[in-house]
């Protein structure tokens, strides 16, 4: 049967936006699966609920003054309670590849500070290995024909990210390098096997230790809720 994936991104948004306390401090993610909890954490927030909030982009960031949430600078943070963002591959030990939305680094500074990070995706983000979906890399412009030669010695088929005829630039000036391993066999190896290449600012690969719930939405309704820990491929 067809999945309304847009339906199912919602459900999964609505889970993780109902686990949100008064008084948290709320990292938004990026994507359209975040927009949808962004929207939702709004929704709340008009109902009463009182949170505070820092965003992952300048998109989720518009979104969020749009939309009445209070965005706090970094100095006023003293931990992040939840960060809620989609992926773009879960593998079965909960790894990830991030950055579709080329808001990587920005995402991943924001997960690893925070106490509680859920992830939030449709079903079709499930697969078995990492890698058909090209890992997205940000890399900074100076010396790029460098660094993409290096990256290359990994094993994969490399694209500059261009979006509208541009080079792509993410919010910090950098550019994002898609490279395309098929199968990612050693997900930690290729982590830190990318990160030291210099050059490289982050990878899109979130490892498994990252991660503390994954909620997968469906678009009957239904979500399957899974913890870091106990979480098997189904
Ligand atoms: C953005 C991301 C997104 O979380 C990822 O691309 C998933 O996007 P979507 O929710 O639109 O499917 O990493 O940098």
């Amino acid at each position: 049967m067809f999945e309304n994936l847009q339906k199912s991104k919602q459900y999964a948004a609505a889970e993780a936006v109902a686990t949100v306390q008064n008084g948290m401090t709320v990292g938004l993610g990026t994507g359209s699966t975040a927009s949808y909890a962004i929207e939702l954490l709004a929704k709340r927030i008009r109902g009463g609920l009182f949170i505070k909030a820092v965003a992952s982009s300048f998109r989720s960031e518009d979104l969020a003054k749009k939309l009445g949430i209070q965005l706090i600078p970094f100095s006023e943070v003293d931990a992040i309670d939840v960060y809620i963002d989609g992926a773009d591959e879960i593998d079965n030990d909960l790894n990830l590849i991030k950055g579709g939305g080329g808001a990587l680094l920005r995402e991943k500074i924001l997960a690893f500070d925070a106490k509680e990070f859920i992830v939030i995706a449709d079903s079709s983000k499930r697969v078995e290995n990492l890698g058909r979906f090209p890992l997205p890399v940000e890399v900074v412009p100076f010396g790029l024909e460098l660094t993409v030669k290096q990256l290359q010695k990994l094993g994969c088929t490399i694209s500059l990210r261009v979006e509208d005829n541009k080079t792509y630039t993410t919010d910090n000036g950098n550019l994002v390098i898609d490279c395309d391993f098929k199968k990612i066999e050693i997900v930690q190896q290729l982590h830190d096997s990318i990160n030291n290449i210099p050059g490289v600012v982050e990878n899109g690969l979130f490892l498994k230790t990252m991660v503390t719930k994954l909620i997968i939405g469906y678009n009957n309704g239904s979500v399957e809720v899974n913890s870091a820990r106990s979480y098997q491929y189904a």
